[in-house]
């Protein structure tokens, strides 16, 4: 595992964009696997800002997420693919048709199907990541067995825990959710994790200077890829110790 440490959360957002762009500026055609959540929010205004530059073009990217909420409709405020137009794709010059997220209110079954298939035909040379207060990537949550596949996820406590602020209630907070499984992440050509905030040090710690590989920290199976980045700022880096 490679590991860069940043000064700052906003510095750590700007080289994860680096390490996106540098696999577009190799293949203009790449396939890039996006992630959600609070952390990779800070990467996607990099992004745009280099398309307003005119430092990329993303008209033949493709891009697929690793997950989605189910029950959310895609215009929900909290849906993944909301946040992704908002954040990224209604201010780029990508093919709509050309992003993938999976969808949580269709039927489940078909859904799945569909989700792999994409896996499938749109290989991702670079797969962006965030991680769990529990170590999850996607929403593969703890457990004693990890799906290699796509699958519906039921969310862990301390996931629903975190991501009522994005909420009116930790009751809005939807229980399942479709995601990648570690195979399908592990089959990225490159993998790029972004880390902040002294709450994720523990379960980085596991995967920076543990020796195990263990399904009760999905994180650890990353230790099994060949081409894995770590970004994380000073704070954090210094906790994980
Ligand atoms: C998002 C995702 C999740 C988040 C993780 C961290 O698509 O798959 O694994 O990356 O829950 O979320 P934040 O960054 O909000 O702490």
């Amino acid at each position: 595992v490679n590991i860069i440490v940043t000064d700052s959360y906003e510095a750590s957002c700007g080289e994860a964009a680096n390490q996106l762009l540098s696999v577009i500026k190799d293949n203009p055609q790449a396939c890039l696997g996006l992630a959600t959540g609070g952390t990779a929010q800070g990467v996607y205004p990099y992004l745009v800002e280099a398309y307003k530059q005119q430092v990329v073009s993303y008209t033949e990217i493709r891009t697929v997420n690793l997950d989605e909420y189910i029950g959310l409709k895609p215009d929900h405020p909290q849906s993944y693919r909301h946040y992704m137009d908002t954040y990224f794709f209604d201010h780029i010059d990508i093919n709509p048709l050309n992003t993938y997220i999976p969808s949580g209110s269709q039927l489940l079954q078909p859904e799945i199907t569909n989700f792999s298939r994409i896996l499938e035909i749109w290989p991702r040379d670079v797969q962006l990541l965030g991680i769990g207060v529990n170590g999850h990537i996607g929403f593969n949550e703890p457990g004693g067995v990890l799906q290699a596949g796509v699958h519906i996820a039921t969310l862990d406590t301390a996931t629903i825990q975190a991501n009522a602020r994005f909420f009116a209630s930790e009751d809005e907070v939807p229980k399942t959710a479709i995601t990648m499984g570690v195979g399908d992440i592990l089959q990225a050509g490159k993998i790029v994790l972004l880390a902040t905030g002294s709450q994720k040090a523990v379960v980085l710690k596991k995967l920076l200077t543990g020796e195990e590989v263990t399904t009760q920290v999905p994180c650890t199976l990353l230790k099994l890829h060949r081409d894995v980045t770590v970004i994380l700022d000073r704070e954090l880096a210094w906790q994980v110790g």
